[in-house]
């Protein structure tokens, strides 16, 4: 079932007192709005915010990554199996920055999204278009073919497991955001998209999130949009009060 969502992307930010003192803050807001509410700590903070946030908060605790194989020689990564292990269910994939400064390409995202599967793990994949695309009209074409590549070698079933986020890059961490109009535009064309090949079930059940400089004061128009279903939040994620404005928007 389509649902609202925001999820908080920590990036590389917050060390383990720090992640503490922070869910200490965002177990202290109120809650008014029907979203789901996540938040994606660093990898080394998982197991400790899943400890403190399991029974009560209503908060789940994501990952920002994974890789594809289950175990062996691949120095420095997290496999599935070590994300459920400790108690992490849902991760982001695809991110804009895994992309640019990791090398990670749409062939790789779909071996991470099999294994994901795989693993009974629900992803976020992330996708969106640089601000040469937009400027040149490429936007939905690059989307189109981002969406594709990765996740469309798979059965409509799969679908149940995958929220998508649309983060145009060029909207990122820049303090600008696409308009809600732009926003609702391309939801909508990625949700046409969908129906294209797996029909309007698929397409309908698919909770798209927004996301780039998503803030209190613009959270409640881009969410008023028929065809955003939630956010993922990366600075205005950092500070509960800004956090909960957000989550409370819808
Ligand atoms: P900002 O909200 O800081 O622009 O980051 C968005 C993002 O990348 C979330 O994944």
């Amino acid at each position: 079932m389509r649902k609202n969502i925001v999820a908080g992307n920590w990036k590389m930010n917050n060390d383990l007192a720090q992640t503490e003192t922070l869910i200490t803050d965002l177990k202290a807001q109120t809650q008014t709005s029907n979203a789901e509410v996540m938040i994606a700590p660093t990898a080394t903070n998982l197991w400790q915010a899943y400890q403190t946030l399991k029974d009560t908060s209503g908060i789940e605790v994501i990952a920002q990554n994974m890789h594809f194989a289950e175990n062996g020689a691949y120095t420095g990564e997290v496999s599935a199996a070590m994300l459920k292990s400790v108690g992490v269910t849902t991760v982001i994939l695809g991110h804009s920055e895994r992309r640019e400064y990791f090398n990670e390409t749409d062939a790789l995202l779909a071996k991470k999204v099999d294994a994901a599967l795989a693993n009974d793990m629900r992803t976020i994949f992330c996708f969106g278009e640089e601000l040469a695309d937009r400027k040149a009209g490429n936007e939905e074409a690059v989307v189109e073919a981002q969406i594709k590549n990765a996740l469309f070698h798979l059965g409509a079933d799969a679908f149940k497991n995958i929220v998508l986020a649309y983060e145009p890059v060029w909207a990122i961490g820049t303090g600008e955001t696409a308009s809600p109009e732009q926003a609702q535009d391309m939801h909508a064309f990625i949700r046409k998209t969908l129906a294209d090949t797996y029909g309007a079930e698929v397409a309908d059940n698919m909770s798209i999130l927004y996301g780039g400089s998503v803030k209190p004061a613009n959270a409640q128009e881009i969410f008023s949009k028929p065809d955003v279903d939630g956010g993922l939040i990366g600075g205005a994620a950092l500070k509960a009060t800004d956090f909960y404005a957000i989550v409370n928007a819808f």
